[in-house]
Formats: C-alpha cells, sequence, structure tokens
C-alpha cells in the first residue's frame, strides 16, 4: 500500500488534449480479429494466449475476458450481416473501406446491434479505440458510421435490408442468421433432400443452432475412466452417448484430474455416437484389428483405442500430416491394449488388403457441420471446397473397402452434412464397386441406426445424419459398409 498523500486534482483550462483512453478488452478483440482477417488465423487458437497474456500484463478477469470472448466470436459469427449494415450506413463501398477500419466498425457493429452494451457506450468504446489504433482520420468515419447504424436495432435493419421472407427465403435466411446464402441452400438440401422447401421450421432452428456455442462435452474413455468421475460443479450425463458428459455450467475441463491425465477429453458427443457405431455395427468371424485411417487430431482414435482394449482388438491410427500424427500419439498415450500411430498416406496403404476387421475413415471435409465451433468458418468457405475434397474423399472411402477384410464393416464419417460430401460420395464409390482394380471391391450399404440406439430423428437410413438443432451435437454424418462376403 503507498500511504503517500496524494496531490488534490484539479481540472485546469490549459489541459492537453485527451489521449485516447485505453480498453484493454476492446484492444484485445481488435488484435483477435485483425488476426483472423490478416493471417487467416482460428479465432479459437488465435484468443487463448492473448487472453492469456492479458491476463497477465493487464490484469484482465474473468468477466473482462468473457466480454472479449463475446466480442470476438459475435462479431466473427455475425460479420456478413454487419458487413450488409456496415454497406448501408457508409459512403463508400464494403471493398473501399480499408480492412483495419472494416474489424473496428464491425466490432462496433456487434456491439449496438448484438450486444446489450449501451448505444452511447458502444459507439463512444470503439470511436477511442478508433482513435489509437488507427488515428483520428479514420475515427471520424467509424463515428459517423456508427452513428448511422444505431439508429436502428438488428430487427430493424434486417426489415430494411433483407427481401420478403416469402419472395427469396435463402436470402431472408442468409441475413438474418449470418450465413452466406449458398450455406442456407446447402443446409436445406442436407435437411430436406429432393429440393423441397417445405421445413422453414428445421432449417431457421438449424441456423440458430449454428449461432449458439455449443456447450462443453466431454468422453469418458471406456475402461479408464466412468462418466460418474466427471459429474462434477451441475455437470450432466451426456443425452445419447453413455461415455458423454456435458458442462453445462460451464468450468475448464484441464481442470479435471481425468482430462489431465488422458483418461478422459473434450468430444462433441455426435463424435462420440460415430465412433462407438462402427463398434456396433455386427460383425461375424474374427474382431480383432482395427484402424482408423484419418485419425488426427485423435478423438475417436481415442476413443476407438479404448473400445479395442476392452474387446481384446488392436487399433492402428493413420494420419498423413506428421504433427496431427503426433497429436494423435499425445491422446493415445497410455491407453490400454495395444495400439500403433504412424504418419502416413491411407491412399497408399503400406498394408496389404483385407488386413482389418473394422475401419473408419473421417475424411477431410467443409467442416459446415462444425460451424458453432468456428464462427469464422462459414465465411471462409466457399463452394470451390466441395470440389477440392471430392476426389480425396473417394479414394479414402475406396482404399477403406480395400483395406478392410470381406464382411468386415467401413464407416465414412464427416463433419459436414452437405450431400456431396455424404451420400453423393458414398453413392458413386458403391456405384463403381466390384468394376476393376482401381475402384473399390464390392460393398453393401448397411443400415446405421440401429447402431445409435435411443437416438431420435435418424430419417429414413441406411445412413444417419446427426443435426445440431435436433440433437445438439455437430452436423456428423456416417455410413456404414460390409465389404461383400466373397474372396476378390
Ligand atoms: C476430419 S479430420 C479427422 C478427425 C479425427 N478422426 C478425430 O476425431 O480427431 C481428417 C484428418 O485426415 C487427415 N488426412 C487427410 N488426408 C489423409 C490421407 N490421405 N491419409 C491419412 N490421413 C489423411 C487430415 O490431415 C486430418 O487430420
Amino acid at each position: 500500500m503507498n500511504d503517500r498523500p496524494r496531490p488534490a486534482r484539479s481540472r485546469r483550462p490549459d489541459r492537453p488534449p485527451r489521449r485516447p483512453r485505453r480498453d484493454p478488452v476492446r484492444l484485445l478483440a481488435f488484435e483477435a480479429l485483425r488476426a483472423v482477417d490478416e493471417r487467416d488465423a482460428y479465432a479459437n487458437l488465435v484468443l487463448p494466449p492473448l487472453l492469456a497474456r492479458a491476463r497477465r500484463s493487464e490484469g484482465l478477469d474473468d468477466r473482462d475476458a468473457a466480454l472479449a470472448t463475446e466480442l470476438v466470436y459475435g462479431t466473427l459469427r455475425r460479420q456478413g450481416t454487419y458487413d450488409a449494415v456496415i454497406g448501408a450506413c457508409a459512403d463508400r463501398p464494403l471493398r473501399g473501406i480499408d480492412p483495419p477500419v472494416l474489424d473496428v466498425l464491425s466490432l462496433g457493429a456487434h456491439q449496438l446491434l448484438g450486444t446489450r452494451i449501451p448505444r452511447h457506450a458502444a459507439v463512444s468504446s470503439t470511436v477511442e479505440l478508433a482513435r489509437m489504433v488507427l488515428g483520428e482520420g479514420p475515427a471520424k468515419f467509424v463515428n459517423a458510421v456508427l452513428r448511422r447504424i444505431s439508429a436502428r436495432d438488428l430487427e430493424e435493419w434486417i426489415d430494411h435490408l433483407a427481401p420478403p421472407a416469402d419472395r427469396d427465403p435463402e436470402e431472408y435466411l442468409a441475413l438474418r442468421h449470418a450465413h452466406p446464402r449458398w450455406v442456407v441452400s446447402a443446409l436445406w438440401d442436407a435437411l430436406e433432400p429432393g429440393g423441397r422447401r417445405t421445413d422453414r421450421e428445421g432449417i431457421e432452428a438449424l441456423l440458430i443452432a449454428d449461432n449458439e456455442r455449443p456447450e462443453v462435452t466431454l468422453v469418458a474413455r471406456p475402461g479408464r475412466s466412468e462418466p460418474e468421475e466427471l459429474l462434477v460443479g451441475g455437470a450432466l450425463p451426456g443425452r445419447w452417448s453413455p461415455h458423454a458428459v456435458r458442462l453445462v455450467e460451464g468450468g475448464d475441463p484441464g481442470a479435471l484430474p481425468a482430462v489431465r491425465e488422458g483418461r478422459a477429453g473434450v468430444q462433441d458427443e455426435g463424435s462420440q455416437l460415430v465412433a462407438a457405431a462402427l463398434v456396433a455395427a455386427p460383425l461375424e468371424g474374427p474382431d480383432t484389428r482395427w484402424l482408423d485411417g484419418c485419425a488426427g487430431p485423435g478423438g475417436k482414435a481415442a476413443l476407438l483405442a479404448a473400445l479395442a482394449a476392452g474387446r481384446g482388438a488392436g487399433l492402428l491410427a493413420v494420419e498423413r500430416r506428421p504433427h496431427r500424427a503426433r497429436l494423435v500419439a499425445g491422446v493415445l498415450e497410455g491407453a490400454p491394449g495395444v495400439q500403433l500411430t504412424v504418419a502416413a498416406d491411407t491412399t497408399r496403404p503400406a498394408w496389404r488388403p483385407a488386413s482389418f476387421d473394422r475401419v473408419l475413415v473421417d475424411v477431410p471435409c467443409t467442416g459446415l457441420g462444425a460451424l458453432r465451433r468456428r464462427p469464422e468458418a462459414r465465411w471462409r468457405r466457399r463452394p470451390e471446397d466441395l470440389e477440392r475434397f471430392a476426389p480425396l474423399q473417394r479414394a479414402l472411402l475406396r482404399e477403406a473397402l480395400w483395406a478392410v477384410r470381406p464382411g468386415g464393416v467401413v464407416a465414412y464419417a464427416t463433419c459436414s452434412p452437405h450431400p456431396a460430401e455424404t451420400r453423393a460420395v458414398v453413392e458413386d464409390v458403391l456405384a463403381e464397386a466390384g468394376t476393376g482394380p482401381a475402384a473399390a471391391p464390392a460393398a453393401e450399404w448397411i443400415d446405421a441406426r440401429p447402431t445409435m440406439p435411443g437416438v431420435p430423428h435418424l430419417g429414413a437410413g441406411p445412413d444417419v445424419q446427426l443435426w445440431p438443432h435436433l440433437h445438439g451435437t455437430d452436423a456428423m454424418y456416417l455410413a456404414l459398409l460390409r465389404r461383400a462376403d466373397r474372396a476378390l
């Protein structure tokens, strides 16, 4: 404590102009937005170190950190809608606004339209930020635009900017729920195959769910921990997976000994269901050799390894990128049973055909099923990405079918519900199957629904699509295929 008397404060008329007030929360949010914008960084990776630094150097507390997180995630998630509003309020086209100025404007728009921060505080704090990071001239521009934005609330802006819902429902939903139009269209196709557009409530519920931050779900890896061990601090059992625990009241998973020791982990319930479904698929004959052909970073491999150990089976976890293969090896460290991680290309297998009894390929995809987790992802993805992944997805499924023995089971999974990455891949590979060595061996599409007992809304089969708004999971897709029971 400093007990020295302080000089009385006096207001002197000749005081120099006030320097911008330093606001660590908004500065941090701006820094995170710049990193995402400039370096294509992921918000969920950029933010934690920035928060840790600000806690150390600026004394940021939990409330500040929560506000900074909300500002960054909310601004990124609703970027398309805020761009439309800013475009309507600026005296120049959006393309003519410098990216750092646009980031400050988006941050201000989010405070005005997406939070309960009072109007004057949202405007003045953002103008102060602009003064500090951009200078006096841009700060005046920011001030003028934010004042125009503040004339309406979000609902009023949407009514003003969006076409009538019945004239152009996709464009309307895109603006209202802040998704690119092509994503709305793709999700609607996935929800209602066949191009019908009748389930307005369904698509709207899905888009709303995409804008909510998912609760953290843990997996108790069987044989290594029990869900009961994780049921602390108001946590609840999972809805569908017997291994899941939901941290409904938040909390730091890293504080739990089972998570620190790798006996449990953070894993969406949809991912748990997919891994467990492969194991639940009926199989005749030997059942000792399992393959995860797309293992990094290792969430499903860890659950598979635990389930394999319980049955006396072993797991080979394959991941093409070496640094991700190291993550897999780390997750599997200390797991009971037999497992091996290798950095290799599953489309150029080092194993002989028919070496495995069960095979999972959780293929690289657009990630349109995990938009809840990555606020910036929807704006980065392009329809062309679908074409980029298509050959690899088919090659991985083909090789998975070669890798499994006749009568064995392959699980094809994606964290995207887009029909081009899900059913179309399976249909194409099955259509060519059995036609020669470049094609997949003959296989049968088996019903995946019985492998998820108790899970509702599984559709008409044989494949399964999970949904954030129906299941509270990521939109994971699963198809189960059995290699034809004859030697080829
Ligand atoms: C969707 S992720 C898998 C997620 C993982 N199953 C989990 O639950 O943690 C797809 C992974 O496949 C890997 N991959 C892509 N092409 C591959 C290939 N040809 N062979 C092996 N792995 C590949 C990617 O590097 C990526 O790590």
